[in-house]
């Protein structure tokens, strides 16, 4: 049965609404760009790393602590690693352990008790790790851990704090509502074109999924999801990114789609009496 939406097509508009419409699509994909702008910037820098990476985006919705740098090195057995080092003493290496995972660990680095852990670095590490080598780019250093300031930076382990619950909420009455309409603004385009009707359906389907599950995804993250779909809070930062990049995607597809729909060129006229005569059947 063909639809009666079925021979409108927005290139049969008059040239203002065309205009119009052409340009709002412009304004809108201008937007988007920035929206896409501004997440970059907003996010990148929660892990302190300034590359934008799911750790961020986990720090944002989640709450995510990155563990200290050296604790790190040493857990995966570093220097062990590197060529030509000379393997720390299981005495050393476990003070070092042992301050790095207590509390007070600025309070503890001279601390007698635990080594402590200066002196145990300035003989382990700072051989290679000099404030000279990390300052030379050939010498595959890229950290001092010659002094404290070097040293401390490296040595405490952060917690990011997931936005206030109150915050979700007004970004959730933002975006959703807002971005459902741009969706359907979409949709509404797609369908009253003459692009193919699986590719259509394809992204509608796309945009629809994918911003509920971006939107319900930050919330299941808040409100600890687990305990219903099994997946642990975690693998919920995938599907807001997943489920963004559908989204996102689908709308900058179909907008460009839509301008080429608003300005082909046409093939022949709407027949609106043979619609009309099917209707009927
Ligand atoms: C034989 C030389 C050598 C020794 C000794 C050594 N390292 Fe390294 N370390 C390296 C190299 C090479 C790298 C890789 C380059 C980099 O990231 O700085 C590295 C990387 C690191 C990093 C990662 C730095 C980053 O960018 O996050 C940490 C942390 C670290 N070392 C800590 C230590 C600690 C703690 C000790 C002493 C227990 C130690 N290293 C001893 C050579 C050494």
């Amino acid at each position: 049965m063909a639809s009666p939406v079925s021979t409108f097509r927005f290139r049969d508009l008059p040239l203002l609404s065309r205009l119009g419409l052409t340009c709002l699509i412009i304004t809108l994909l201008g937007g988007m760009f920035a929206s896409l702008v501004f997440l970059y910037d907003h996010y990148r820098n929660r892990d302190e790393e300034p590359e934008l990476t799911l750790l961020d985006i986990e720090g944002a919705y989640r709450g995510a602590t990155v563990p200290a740098p050296i604790l790190t090195a040493l857990e995966s057995g570093h220097p062990a690693d590197t060529d030509g080092a000379t393997p720390v003493p299981d005495a050393d290496r476990q003070m070092l352990l042992d301050w790095l995972r207590g509390p007070r660990i600025p309070e503890n680095y001279e601390n007698f008790d635990l080594g402590p852990p200066a002196d145990l670095i300035a003989i382990n590490c700072a051989s290679c790790h000099t404030r000279a080598a990390a300052a030379d780019p050939d010498s595959g250093i890229k950290r001092s851990l010659e002094f404290w300031e070097d040293v401390r930076p490296l040595a405490l382990s952060r917690d990011m704090q997931p936005t206030p619950q109150r915050v979700l909420v007004i970004s959730t009455h933002a975006h959703a509502t807002t971005l459902a309409l741009v969706g359907a603004f979409a949709a509404a385009c797609l369908t009253f074109s003459f692009w193919p009707r699986w590719l259509v359906g394809l992204l509608v389907a796309a945009m629809g999924l994918g911003l509920l599950l971006d939107v319900g995804a930050w919330w299941a993250i808040r409100l600890d999801a687990s305990w219903w779909l099994g997946a642990p809070g975690r693998n919920w930062v995938y599907a807001i990114v997943a489920g963004g990049a559908l989204f996102n995607a689908g709308v900058w597809l179909a907008m460009g789609m839509t301008l080429v729909e608003l300005w082909r060129p046409r093939f022949g006229r709407a027949k609106p009496k043979r619609q009309n005569a099917e209707d009927a059947k």
